[in-house]
């Protein structure tokens, strides 16, 4: 397993001193690094956050790749309800193993579809349920909070649509949420679902390695002990205080100085591998509401955040690069690279007298993506774009599962730096709050009641 951060396109020497880092101003934040390290690694073996721990779960680890034996064959769709970090780390890790959609391959009893109904939009949802056979789906229901309203509502639906085509419910639905507390566990026990807990120090965009991502990823038949030894070896060297060694604290110190020091508000993953979209967009919840944040610590405003975007490449160089290259110098960009892809897409050596085909006749798809991608890079740097590259040896089990946790540690390192709780999410659960009083839910009354003043605002505005 080997994952690199290649950290040289955001020195000052490439890109200038206005939008790169110098060696002094690197050295000189060192202290702070290993201060950042020092502070999560304390809080992390308080127990008060849990995401390290979880690829040495091994118990929970094996209950699953247990539970999953048992069922497998009996399904050929696994159907997940749940929202943000109750679904994109299952989608992430579909995509990276089994490949992005719609090119997986045919869905069977062994090799399963995965469908996610993460969004409350009616028409989706009705599209979605008439994709599926209900004799052959199994319903993955996932609510840390055991309420969030568009899984309530979702569930509700599609645990009616199994009840009317079967009857029953039982042995066809799994519940992953926070064991004995919540409505979610409350019917879970009472309609008896098989159930998996998720760890109370787990906020929902760490929680990829609990039962919320590895559940999902067990049933479609990837292999979750993989997953966990790549994050577990990275683990080890995420606690290393040796920037060298230490992949995660680097990328969060470099990130750190050029976000806050060469003002980049905006930072843009930029991922050339397919596999590795979904992955893009569980890091865009992992960055936003981890980083985003109104107050620090010390219970100062500070409405810190830096707006995480996802483009592919090279797909996006044709949609998104002339804006990256010669618009506002507010970004930073993170390649994702891949060394070895599954297979290299040999260009037929048909010289045909065409110089825009012959030149690549011979050549093959993974070489192309890979000059793609360090053409972009070297374009960047020459209109002074600061940017950096992290590269999988290849995207599997292991290096994926690594990844992952290894976004995680520089998310938490980057937390301590800016001196925020990275952990708590109190923006999303205002609106949260909000639409559970607008949907009548008895002890919200207090939200209805400002969503009528904000009404009324808008009623005086217009
Ligand atoms: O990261 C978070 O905490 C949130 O995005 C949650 O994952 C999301 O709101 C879903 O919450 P729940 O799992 O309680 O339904």
């Amino acid at each position: 397993m080997n994952i690199q951060f290649d950290e040289t396109n955001l020195l000052a020497e490439m890109v200038g001193k206005a939008h790169g880092v110098t060696r002094a101003e690197v050295e000189r934040a060192q202290s702070k690094a290993q201060k950042a390290l020092a502070s999560f690694r304390k809080q992390s073996e308080a127990g008060l956050f849990g995401f390290p721990h979880l690829p040495f779960q091994s118990k929970v680890i094996r209950a699953i790749g247990r539970y999953a034996a048992e069922v497998r064959g009996s399904y050929d769709t696994v159907c997940v309800v749940g929202i943000g970090g109750s679904a994109l780390g299952a989608w992430a890790l579909d995509c990276g193993i089994r490949g992005p959609h719609p090119i997986q391959g045919a869905f069977t009893t062994e090799h399963p579809r995965l469908v996610i109904l993460d969004n409350v939009d009616p028409d989706f949802t009705a599209a979605a349920l008439r994709s599926m056979d209900p004799q052959k789906t199994l319903v993955v229901v996932i609510a840390k909070s055991g309420g969030t309203a568009e899984t309530v509502a979702t569930f509700l639906i599609v645990r009616e649509w199994l009840q009317q085509a079967l009857g029953a419910t039982a042995g066809r639905i799994v519940a992953v949420t926070t064991e004995g507390k919540g409505d979610l566990y409350e019917l879970a026990r009472t309609e008896r679902y098989q159930i998996f807990g998720i760890p109370e120090n787990v906020g929902g965009r760490f929680s990829v390695l609990t039962p919320v991502g590895l559940v999902p990823a067990a049933l479609i038949g990837i292999d979750i002990a993989k997953l966990c030894r790549g994050a577990a070896r990275i683990t080890a060297d995420c606690w290393q205080p040796d920037l060298a060694k230490n992949i995660a604290l680097r990328a969060a110190l470099y990130h750190w100085l050029i976000w806050t020091r060469k003002d980049k508000p905006i930072q843009v993953a930029f991922p050339y591998s397919n596999h590795l979209w979904g992955t893009a967009f569980w890091f865009r919840q992992l960055w936003a509401e981890s980083l985003g944040k109104a107050q620090n610590r010390k219970g100062e405003t500070v409405h810190t955040g830096q707006t995480p975007v996802a483009a592919l490449g090279s797909t996006d160089q044709h949609s998104q690069v002339q804006l990256y290259i010669e618009g506002p110098n507010d970004k930073v960009f993170t390649f994702w690279a891949v060394k070895r892809f599954h297979s290299t897409g040999q260009i037929p050596d048909a010289h045909i007298g065409l110089a825009a085909f012959d030149s690549l006749a011979g050549q093959s798809l993974a070489k192309l993506i890979d000059a793609e991608r360090r053409a972009t890079a070297a374009a960047m740097v020459e209109c002074g774009r600061p940017n950096c590259t992290v590269t999988l040896d290849r995207v599997d089990e292991e290096h994926l599962g690594a990844f992952l946790q290894m976004m995680e540690f520089q998310t938490a390192f980057m937390g301590e730096l800016l001196n925020i709780n990275a952990f708590n999410q109190e923006g999303v659960e205002l609106g949260k709050k909000l639409t559970f009083g607008l949907m009548g839910r008895s002890g919200y009354e207090p939200y209805r009641a400002e969503f009528a003043a904000y009404e009324k605002k808008r009623a005086a505005a217009r």
